[in-house]
């Protein structure tokens, strides 16, 4: 059985968690795995943690239901990946002590390019006060100080962080290294002629 686990993308709302969340979902595939989840906020709040808001209290408890599910993927061996802005440190250390090979992703990107992009028109009504308590504009952002990986979605493509991702995983043995994999299939296919 291939080994799971857990990328867990933090960072502020616009960053690019879903979009790499995706991308990395398609390569792994793409590479062979049929069996990989995606948990992201936007939709994980629609259903599982609807009753749930934006207080300090509300995103722990959205963080500490999803971490549950995240945990039962992984180790029945799928590799899932979380794209939550999660601000609070506390949340994402014990969502990492409950998931084995949990690799925390910080989606870097600075405010006023977050404010520019803004492809969903709420750091808008936040900085307008139509939206209160707003990640980043008058609600709180703890950034990792240890994660596996750094992103810095304003100055990378959506390759580059994504090949950041992936080659993180080889390089901890959690999929194989696309040569080898290459490799592999090259020799099964001159053993089976
Ligand atoms: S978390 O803080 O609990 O981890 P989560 O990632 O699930 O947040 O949801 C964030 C999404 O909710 C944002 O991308 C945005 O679309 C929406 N949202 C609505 N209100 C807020 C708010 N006050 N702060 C941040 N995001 C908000």
């Amino acid at each position: 059985m291939q080994e799971g686990f857990v990328i867990w993308l933090t960072g502020l709302s616009g960053s690019g968690k879903t979009t790499l969340a995706k991308e990395v979902e398609r390569e792994l595939r793409s590479r062979g795995m049929r069996y990989v989840q995606r948990l992201d906020g936007d939709v994980v709040r629609q259903d599982l943690t609807r009753d749930l808001g934006f207080s300090k209290e509300d995103r722990n408890e959205n963080i500490h239901r999803v971490t549950f599910v995240a945990e039962l993927l992984s180790r029945n061996g799928v590799p899932t990946t979380c794209a939550f802005i999660s601000p609070y440190r506390e949340a994402r250390a014990t969502a990492r002590a409950r998931c084995r090979n949990f690799i925390e992703v910080y989606v870097e990107c600075p405010l006023d390019v977050l404010i520019e992009r803004d492809p969903k028109g709420l750091y808008k009504k936040a900085l307008a006060g139509e939206i209160t308590g707003f990640t980043g504009i008058d609600d709180p952002y703890e950034p990792p100080e240890n994660s596996e990986i750094i992103v810095h979605t304003d100055q990378e493509t959506v390759e580059e962080s994504t090949g950041k991702i992936l080659t993180f995983l080889e390089e901890s043995g959690l999929i194989p290294a696309v040569s080898e994999g290459l490799l592999s299939s090259r020799v099964s296919v001159a053993e089976g002629m």
